[in-house]
């Protein structure tokens, strides 16, 4: 099999490039390790910037979104329970975000991927990348116990945090940077109406909780957990009591509570890695950088990448210039740099650390009082909240 881009993972930014690359006539084969029900019941962030929005709507796949996402013009700080808004749009001068779930937009893709003929290989066992440093690279992988080849001009690994593509980059031309936090988010979903319009973002004594949505109907709700919490250590009627007590007596009493139908522990943690291109391999989103996920920029960020990864691939077999391909890494990794800083920001002004004194608790209580009454702070938060520009 031979195609001029071979796409590793099927997550957003994979299925994201596919569909760029496809529109502009670019050839590409997608090669996804897990099967399609796999990629998108996972339960993921649920908050569109208008990058993100605006690529949707470019593609042709806004229509869904457009009925059934909830446009936030606003988003909310509280500390200790003192609820106070952040009224993104007018401090921007008319920007807002999209609540519509990371899910629905895979689903979307998806679909829209059969209905255009973009290729994707399912069930795609022990993927290698050879020759990364050659004109003529290649992967290879094993479907139902056959040996797979695809030959191709380049490769974008697109397969995450946990894929082979970053791997496959010497050691010695990587540089990665982490972050590590000392806690990490339980999350649910429960079948019940939000307690606000809006998100809530809420720093308490006994640690950060997040009110959010997937729609009018179902809300998605965090509390801060140790990492040694297990699950079964938290019934639906803890989760409930705790994440009432952090919101605050006001949000609380707006709160409905119901069963949850999902429930998980992730851990939380910044992560780049610099140069996102070698040879002809070029990373994309979680495969080059892990975002926490207060502030919801992991698939924004993602977007962005491949946005510019194909304006640089369409730029190499439209004009014939190399131009965009020799400055993807650098160009990406401005923006990202960027995300990281605000994520790594907002976790440190909302969570609770363990390992930190009443000195930094009182910085923070200080910082979030400062914010509410100051319309600078504000601006910087919304900016960045709504997501800085594409250059
Ligand atoms: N070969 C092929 N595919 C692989 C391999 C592999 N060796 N390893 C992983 N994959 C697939 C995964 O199964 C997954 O479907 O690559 C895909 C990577 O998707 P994500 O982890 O979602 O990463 P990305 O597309 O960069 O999206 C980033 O979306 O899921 C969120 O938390 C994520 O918000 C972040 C954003
Ligand atoms: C979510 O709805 O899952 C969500 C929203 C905002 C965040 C993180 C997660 O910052």
């Amino acid at each position: 099999m031979r195609t001029q881009v071979a796409i590793i993972g099927a997550g957003p930014a994979g299925l994201f490039l596919g569909h760029l690359l496809k529109q502009a006539g670019v050839d590409a084969v997608v090669i996804e390790r897990k099967n399609r029900a796999y990629v998108e019941g996972r339960v993921r962030a649920g908050v569109l910037e208008q990058v993100t929005v605006d690529l949707l709507e470019r593609l042709g796949l806004a229509e869904r979104m457009r009925r059934e996402g909830l446009v936030h013009g606003g988003t909310n700080l509280a500390s200790d329970g003192d609820v106070f808004r952040i009224d993104m749009e007018t401090l921007t001068g008319g920007s807002t975000v999209m609540v519509y779930g990371q899910q629905e937009v895979m689903k979307d893709l998806f679909d829209a991927a059969e209905s255009r003929d973009i290729q994707i290989v399912f069930d795609a066992d022990d993927v290698a990348l050879h020759d990364i440093d050659s004109a003529k690279p290649f992967v290879t992988w094993r479907k139902n116990g056959v040996e797979q080849r695809l030959d191709c001009d380049f490769i974008a690994g697109c397969d995450g945090y946990h894929g082979v593509s970053r791997a496959a980059i010497p050691q010695s031309v990587l540089k990665t940077f982490e972050r590590v936090y000392p806690f990490g988010w339980l999350g649910i979903l429960a079948e019940v109406p939000p307690c606000d319009h809006e998100l809530i973002y809420s720093n308490h004594e006994r640690g950060f909780a997040l009110a959010s949505m997937r729609s009018l109907t179902r809300s998605r709700y965090y509390v801060q957990c140790s990492l040694d919490d297990r699950i079964g250590d938290w019934s639906d009627e803890r989760f409930w009591d705790e994440l009432c007590l952090r919101l605050g007596d006001e949000a609380a009493s707006r709160v409905t509570r119901g069963p949850s139908f999902e429930k998980s522990i992730a851990p939380l943690r910044s992560f780049v890695t610099e140069p996102m291109r070698h040879g002809r391999l070029f990373l994309a989103g979680d495969a080059a950088h892990i975002v926490p996920p207060t502030g919801a920029k992991g698939m924004n960020l993602a977007v962005s990448d491949v946005v510019m990864l194909s304006e640089a691939l369409i730029e190499h077999y439209q004009q014939g210039s190399d131009a965009g391909i020799d400055g993807y890494s650098t160009r990406a990794l401005a923006r990202v740099w960027k995300a990281e800083r605000f994520s790594w920001w907002f976790t440190s002004l909302t969570h609770r650390f363990p390992d930190r004194d009443g000195f930094d608790r009182k910085m923070q209580v200080a910082e979030l009082a400062y914010i509410k009454d100051s319309r600078a702070a504000q601006i910087t938060l919304a900016e960045n909240y709504v997501g800085l520009p594409l250059v």
